[in-house]
Parts: structure tokens; C-alpha cells; sequence
């Protein structure tokens, strides 16, 4: 289970990647198309440098056809909402990324709230976003640094809302100031071999699960992220997928 979920993880990327690849391919492609129609208005062509211009045509609109196809493969489709544990999909997450930790040389402490006990929401979404969080901040010690990362699940209640925030702590490299508005956007990284796609998706995920992630880092001290959950948010999207007439 826990290679699928990690598997899973790399096609979300994959998703990503594809999907962003298809908006750019998009727009040069709709601009070929509207030049070639344009070309096809003229009175004068010949009928041999006509049948090129069709032939143009119809292969774009075969690019076309088969980036949409894609598109919808790429796309994030699985809906699977269940009641479960945060703890214990941290436990999880920490448990698929023993490996690199370890290698790294760092010691993961976990800080759990008690009264947790089960919130409603897609489990292997949020696996991702916690393995995904996890993994940068592993990245973030610089090499042979004996590092330590805090995971932590609060309950909190405000105006009787209540809240569960999941917190990653790091005191790895932080990040400067400048780069603190970049780090969502697609494809930002400061890593050799980052693809930059891992926050944003992140974000897509949270998103999809009416989570919110803000982070708080300074350059040299390190970094803190957090997820939180709208307990009310969650019950009322349980109670509209499980009305009973
Ligand atoms: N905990 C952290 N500490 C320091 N910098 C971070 C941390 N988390 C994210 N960053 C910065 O944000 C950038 C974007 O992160 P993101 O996860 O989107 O991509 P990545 O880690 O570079 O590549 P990948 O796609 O493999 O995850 C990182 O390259 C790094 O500069
Ligand atoms: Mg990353």
C-alpha cells in the first residue's frame, strides 16, 4: 500500500506537469490555427498550396484533439472521501519517508494532539500533501546537518469554530523574503533537481479538500507549514454526500 501511495504521489506530479504542458502548447496552437484559416480566406492561392494549408490544419486539429484526450487522463479524478486519523496518516507519511530521512540524517518527532479523532476528508490526498511537506523539508538541511522536524496536529476553537491545523516544522535553510511569494507557482525551485511542481500541488490538493496552507520561514532559522482543516467545513461536506431521503 504504502508503494502506491508514494506511486501515486509521482502521477499526481505527472498530472500536474502534463496539465501545465497542455496550457502552453494551447495558446501557440490556437494562434497556428487562426493563421492558417487567414491564409485560407485569400482568393489567390494556388489549389496545391490550399490542400497544404488543410492539410495543416487537420494536423492541428489532431494535436488538438489528442491534448484534450490527455488532458482528461491527467486529470485528478479520484473523489474518495473517508473518515480517518490524522495521526495516524502522519504515522504513515513518516513511515514511507523513513528512508530519507535517515539518509539525511534527520529525526522526525511527532506532537500529537489527543482529542483528534477522526476528520473527514480524501486520505490519499492528504497523504500527498503531507509527504510532499515532509519531503521538503528533509531537503532543507543542507548536507550532514543532524536535523530535526516537528509534526504536529492541533485542535483549536475560535467563536465555536473549531480547527485542526497540521504543522511542519523544519530548522533547515529557510526561506529568503524575495522567494517567499514564489514558492506555489509552478515550477519554481531552488533544487538542481526539483521539478518545482510539489508545493503547487500542495495547494491544488488543500484546495480540493477546503484546507488552507500558509507557511511562516526565515533565511537561516528555517521554515513552518501549516494545513488547516474547517471542522465545520468538513462536517457539512460529510452531511451533503451522505443525505438520506
Ligand atoms: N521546508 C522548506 N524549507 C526551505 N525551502 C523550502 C521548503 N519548502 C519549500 N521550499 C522552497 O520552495 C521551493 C518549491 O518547493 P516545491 O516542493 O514546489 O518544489 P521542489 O521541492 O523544488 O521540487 P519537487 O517538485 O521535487 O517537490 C523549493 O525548491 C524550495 O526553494
Ligand atoms: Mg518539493
Amino acid at each position: 500500500m504504502f508503494a502506491g501511495e508514494v506511486q501515486n504521489n509521482k502521477l499526481h506530479l505527472i498530472g500536474k506537469l502534463t496539465a501545465s504542458l497542455i496550457h502552453e502548447i494551447r495558446n501557440p496552437l490556437s494562434a497556428i490555427k487562426l493563421n492558417l484559416d487567414l491564409i485560407k480566406m485569400e482568393d489567390s492561392l494556388s489549389s496545391d498550396v490550399l490542400e497544404s494549408v488543410d492539410d495543416c490544419l487537420s494536423a492541428t486539429n489532431r494535436i488538438e484533439y489528442m491534448i484534450d484526450n490527455l488532458l482528461s487522463f491527467a486529470r485528478v479524478v479520484t473523489n474518495g472521501c473517508e473518515h480517518f486519523c490524522l495521526n495516524k496518516i502522519t504515522l504513515n507519511a513518516i513511515d514511507l519517508l523513513a528512508v530519507k530521512a535517515n539518509k539525511y540524517g534527520i529525526y522526525i518527532e511527532t506532537q500529537f494532539e489527543k482529542n483528534i479523532v477522526h476528520i473527514y476528508a480524501d486520505k490519499n490526498k492528504l497523504l500527498q500533501i503531507l509527504l510532499n511537506l515532509i519531503t521538503n523539508a528533509i531537503e532543507s538541511y543542507e548536507n550532514n546537518v543532524k536535523g530535526k522536524i516537528v509534526i504536529k496536529t492541533i485542535l483549536s476553537e475560535e467563536n465555536e469554530t473549531q480547527k485542526i491545523h497540521w504543522i511542519i516544522q523544519d530548522n533547515g535553510v529557510g526561506i529568503s523574503e524575495s522567494n517567499q511569494s514564489r514558492i506555489f507557482e509552478d515550477f519554481y525551485t531552488s533544487k538542481e533537481n526539483g521539478t518545482g511542481l510539489g508545493l503547487s500541488v500542495c495547494k491544488m490538493l488543500a484546495d480540493e479538500q477546503g484546507a488552507e496552507i500558509d507557511f511562516e520561514s526565515k533565511l537561516g532559522y528555517g521554515t513552518t507549514f501549516k494545513v488547516t482543516f474547517d471542522v465545520n467545513k468538513m462536517r457539512k461536506l460529510y452531511e451533503a454526500t451522505h443525505i438520506s431521503y
